[in-house]
């Protein structure tokens, strides 16, 4: 059940992200004759089209007579100069307009929307294509609580959502959540790596690893215990687990390492912006 405002959406960009989104909303039961979709490309327009979406092929196409509650901007973030100043004329009181792309401020909106344009921009990761995502959003001043409420129910459609007052936080956020995932699949490689290094054949070795993450993930989901009382659960006294831990987590190991990548991801994302 998607809560908040009920009005039209106009989702501009249907690729990984957007579909992901609109997937979450209509598994919740929105009604698909409320999305809008802008979407150049004829194949993806297409199957959108057999879902029950109205769905344009670009921005000219729209009845002049639509009004959006919210109009989400999801294509790639180097096309968004010239997408963006397409929908200016939607900007009205009862309008938001939310951002997904990275690294694109809200003063980049603002620029091309006007400072009175109510304008979030937010963060999500790819688990929001399996509906486990985690979502970080932030807005100017003009945002209202009925927009921020449209916002945040529409992003929990594919996983959870936070919000956040200080946009310079955005830079960490992608560091940690944003970028995340591909932590998690690495650790998936490297303990693939180490299990064959000590003998295991590869599809083994690469099952128990995929298995081990995914598991411990579900469990720490599901478990309102710390992740540290968690990792103490699978750790005896003198176990083997205690051995690898002695070396993960020595001085120069696990926590200084993700403590240098999350920085250099905090800066990049910074320069990028
Ligand atoms: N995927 C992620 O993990 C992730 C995570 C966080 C944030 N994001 C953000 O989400 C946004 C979308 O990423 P994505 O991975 O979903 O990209 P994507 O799969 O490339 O989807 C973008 C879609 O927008 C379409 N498009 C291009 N020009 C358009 C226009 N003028 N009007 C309307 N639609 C247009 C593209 O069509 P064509 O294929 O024909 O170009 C494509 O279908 C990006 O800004 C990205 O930064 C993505």
């Amino acid at each position: 059940m998607i809560e908040g405002p009920d009005g039209p959406i106009l989702l501009v960009g249907c690729g990984k992200m957007g579909h992901s989104m609109l997937s979450g909303w209509t598994d919740r039961g929105m009604d698909p004759n409320r999305v809008h979709i802008v979407e150049p490309n004829e194949d993806v327009a297409s199957l959108l089209s057999k879902k029950g979406v109205k769905v344009f092929n670009q921005n000219c196409e729209i009845p002049s007579q639509f009004v959006p509650t919210i109009i989400i901007f999801a294509v790639k973030p180097q096309v968004m100069e010239l997408v963006v100043p397409n929908y200016s004329h939607f900007k009205s009181e009862s309008t938001v307009f939310l951002s997904i792309a990275a690294g694109k401020k809200i003063a980049f909106f603002e620029q091309h929307l006007g400072d009175d344009a109510a304008i979030v921009r937010a963060m999500p990761n790819t688990p929001a294509a399996v509906q486990r995502g985690i979502t970080v959003a932030c807005g100017n001043t003009q945002v209202s609580n009925p927009h921020k409420q449209q916002c945040l129910s529409l992003l929990r459609a594919v996983g959870e959502a936070e919000w956040i007052e200080d946009e310079d936080l955005i830079d960490a956020v992608t560091a940690i959540s944003g970028g995340g995932p591909a932590y998690v699949f690495l650790l998936t490689e490297a303990m693939t790596k180490a299990g064959v290094d000590s003998g295991l054949p590869q599809g083994l070795s690469a099952r128990l690893a995929r298995a081990t993450v995914s598991g411990a993930g579900e469990l720490m989901r599901q478990s309102d215990e710390h992740p540290s009382t968690l990792r103490e659960n699978v750790t005896s006294p003198g176990g083997t687990t205690e051995e690898a831990l002695r070396v993960l987590m020595s001085d120069d190991a696990w926590q200084t390492l993700m403590d240098r990548a999350i920085a250099a991801a905090t800066a990049r994302s910074r320069k990028l912006a």
